[in-house]
């Protein structure tokens, strides 16, 4: 029998399985990566319960269809990204919020909810729910944890894998695993749900969520501030922990030539004018109302050392949105060029400067004309940047040269996007053999036909 075949009959058998033979221009490809002509999957489906989830695993294992799992397609990495005669299991439909408990703190969810509407339910509770990235509106919280995801305010709350106490998950040969935990404490054996969170759909489906919440600030202030030079700013930096401790939730950092193109991206005036050497933007949230002060307080701090050159802080809730709507440029950016290279690397924070500088004297020695944004968390060590503007059939050349440089200055080639596709032949620059052998027993003893996700993560 075809896998088509096999397929019409499981439709016909299990219709919660949503399967369907038209896959549309949507499930083509994730925000980075569109599959080519020679990679078009066979079908997808749209299961409404995990059940159905693990009829369509028994049956791909059975028959050795390849499966690859979608959450919001918001990935920068190729994960999602569609291979040859797959079914493709998009897990859009099952997105209920089921049960949200604010004397455990914790939130009970199916894996397809989108990450904002977590956050709302959370904060109709009175609660929060942490992880924040600038797909918000689109990523679903399974994606979130089969990428690990970080975004914004990892320094004080953590990566996707410290937000979940447990999961429900799909294995290959279609058992269902259903670990839903609400303990803060559980060490009885192994802790299984962390294997699944950052396995970017490679060792098994997952299908439901049990999040931790915490206590909602009382007070969110924002400001934007601009430096002479990035040593200024490291200096800020170290002025900022120092004095907000516990306060700080997020510290962005902008190179000039991002903030540039965020403002002349953006609607209306610039928060500050464009020019300076480096630009921050820091969050702090307090669980009383002094989180405007504290900030106001580190500003002027700032000013005495002559650290900071210019800054703002957000007046109202629309202002503060405006900044952040100048930092969340990056999605449009990383589409702005074709060809465009797309990096998310992490390095201790002390060496982002040389590193940032490195990276772009090589480019630009290779590429004369290349144009290089530098961007991101910066405070947990994590760097991004979208290059532009070099030759057609260049890409792997320009990804060579910065992995080249990231594994020169120690750091790694994926902080939070994940490997993927994009990054699979370069796994090596950031992990040791052992380690990478290592991956693969466990991929093999989770999924031994190889039906999931295949050739994403380990070429
Ligand atoms: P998808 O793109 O659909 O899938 C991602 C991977 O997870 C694929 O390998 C897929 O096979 C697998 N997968 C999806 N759902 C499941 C499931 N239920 N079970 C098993 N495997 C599954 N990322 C960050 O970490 N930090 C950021 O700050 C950040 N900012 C972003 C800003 C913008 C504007 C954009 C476009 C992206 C950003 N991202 C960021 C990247 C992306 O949003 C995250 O990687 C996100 O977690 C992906 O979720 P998704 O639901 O869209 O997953
Ligand atoms: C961001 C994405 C690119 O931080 O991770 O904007
Ligand atoms: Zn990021």
């Amino acid at each position: 029998m075809s896998p088509e075949t096999i397929l019409h009959a499981l439709a016909a058998a299990v219709p919660d399985a949503g399967i369907t033979f038209d896959v549309s221009e949507k499930y083509q490809g994730d925000w980075l990566m569109r599959a080519g002509p020679d990679d078009a999957p066979l079908a997808l489906a749209r299961p409404k319960t995990t059940q159905a989830v693990s009829d369509l695993l028994r049956t791909c294992h059975e028959h050795c269809i390849p499966v690859v799992p979608q959450g919001g397609l918001t990935g920068l990495a190729g994960g999602a990204t569609p291979v040859k005669g797959a079914l493709l299991i998009s897990l859009e439909r099952m997105a209920s919020i089921t049960a949200v408990d604010s004397v455990s703190h914790v939130m009970t969810v199916e894996a397809g909810v989108p990450l904002q509407a977590i956050q709302e339910a959370a904060d109709v509770a009175g609660l929060m729910f942490p992880l924040d990235i600038g797909s918000r509106g689109s990523c679903q919280i399974g994606g979130n944890l089969a990428t690990n995801a970080g975004g914004n305010r990892v320094l004080r709350y953590g990566m996707a894998r410290d937000l979940v106490l447990g999961l429900e998950i799909v294995l290959a040969d279609g058992t269902i695993i259903s670990a839903m935990n609400e303990m803060m404490k559980n060490n009885a054996g192994y802790d299984l749900k962390q294997m699944f969170v950052g396995s970017e759909g490679t060792l098994g489906i997952i299908t439901r969520a049990v999040l931790k919440l915490f206590a909602k600030p009382q007070a969110m202030a924002i400001a934007l501030t601009a430096h002479a030079t990035y040593a200024d700013l490291e200096r800020f930096l170290v002025l900022t922990r120092a004095k907000l401790g516990g306060a700080l939730t997020a510290f962005e950092v902008m190179w000039p030539d991002f903030y540039a193109q965020g403002i002349a991206r953006g609607q209306g005036a610039a928060p500050l004018p464009v020019g300076a050497g480096a630009y921050a933007l820091i969050e702090a949230s307090t669980s009383d109302d002094s989180a405007e002060s504290q900030l106001g307080a580190l500003l002027e701090a700032g000013f005495e050392q002559g650290v900071i050159d210019d800054a703002v802080l957000a007046q109202s809730l629309q202002q503060a949105q405006k900044i952040w709507a100048v930092r969340d440029t990056s999605g449009e950016l990383i589409k702005a060029f074709t060809p465009a290279g797309n990096f998310d690397v992490s390095l201790s924070t002390s060496r982002i400067d040389a590193f940032v500088n490195d990276c772009r004297a090589r480019l630009e020695k290779r590429w004369p004309g290349v144009e290089c944004y530098f961007f991101g968390h910066v405070v947990d060590g994590n760097v991004h940047l979208v290059a532009g503007n070099f030759p057609d059939g260049d890409t792997l050349a320009l990804e060579e040269a910065v992995y080249a440089c990231v594994r020169d200055f120690g750091g790694s080639i994926s902080a939070e996007h994940g490997i993927g596709l994009q990054k699979r032949n370069h796994l090596d620059y950031s992990r040791s053999a052992a380690e990478i052998a290592l991956m693969r027993h466990i991929k093999a003893a989770l999924d031994p036909r190889g039906i999931l996700n295949p050739g994403k993560v380990l070429a």
